[in-house]
């Protein structure tokens, strides 16, 4: 089943023409990478899924079909907690909003904790943001974002500017998150190596299109896109001076 499905998305703001011709769809279970160069549309495509996008936008889509809820992860959202507010506070109120109370919060939510690889979890609600580690605070985010058990989890660009090893920490934890929750997982993300033995399919953004999609094997052993073929090897060698 397609959770997603886009046919010929086109997006204009300020007379500016952003996304053209966007055909993209997420089937139930999959992982899926969006790749590209900076401001090349990832953001706006998944704020139109997300129907955020700003009011003053000009939208033409032929085909959208959303058969599912969707939880997202933004940039930088690893450090969005409110460190005056502890934890267990702060993923309860997401439950409330959700659920329209607070009846079972504590039991779901460790579930989840756990879940996601999270020791002791009842012990880490009573902790504010700076008493646990990057990674049990990463943890808990995604937690807050898979609350409402949504089918889908929209992760962007969230291993942006982390070093190599945490990047890959990271990508593990969504390698996991796959496994035990069978949740599909949009991956946004500009370096495609990071994403090599994650994504299953992935599609490619240049100035508002996708120029390319392929399985993932396949688009790192050919590349029809010149743009592609670059953004792979630039992506590789920006991997490989960080491995020194
Ligand atoms: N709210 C907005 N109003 C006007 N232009 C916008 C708006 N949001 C994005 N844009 C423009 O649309 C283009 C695509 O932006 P988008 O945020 O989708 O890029 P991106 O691929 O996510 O880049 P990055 O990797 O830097 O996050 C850019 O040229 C950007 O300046
Ligand atoms: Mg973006």
């Amino acid at each position: 089943m397609k959770l997603i499905d886009i046919k010929d998305l086109n997006l204009e703001i300020d007379g500016k023409c952003l996304l053209k011709n966007i055909d993209f769809h997420i089937n139930s279970g999959e992982i899926v990478a969006l790749a590209g160069e900076s401001g090349s549309g990832k953001t706006l495509t998944t704020k139109f899924i997300l129907g955020i996008l700003p009011e003053r936008s000009k939208i033409n889509c032929r085909v959208f079909e959303k058969n599912c809820d969707i939880g997202a992860v933004f940039q930088n959202a690893f450090t969005s907690l409110n460190p005056t507010v502890k934890i267990g506070h702060q993923l309860k109120k997401i439950y409330e909003g959700h659920f329209g109370n607070s009846n079972n919060w504590q039991k779901e939510v460790v579930g989840l904790l756990e879940k996601l690889g999270i020791k002791e979890a009842e012990k880490i609600l009573k902790k504010y943001p700076h008493e646990t580690s990057g990674g049990e605070r990463q943890r808990v985010v995604i937690a807050g974002a898979l609350i409402r058990s949504p089918q889908l989890l929209i992760a962007d660009e969230v291993t942006t500017a982390l070093d190599l090893k945490t990047k890959r920490e990271v990508i593990e934890l969504f390698k996991e998150i796959h496994k035990s929750t069978g949740v599909s997982i949009l991956f946004i993300s500009h370096d495609l190596e990071s994403i090599k033995d994650f994504a299953q399919r992935v599609c490619v953004m240049y100035r508002g299109e996708i120029v390319e999609e392929n399985s993932c094997e396949a688009i790192f052993k050919e590349q029809k896109h010149p743009y592609v073929k670059r953004l792979i090897e630039l992506s590789k060698s920006l991997w490989i001076r960080g491995e020194k």
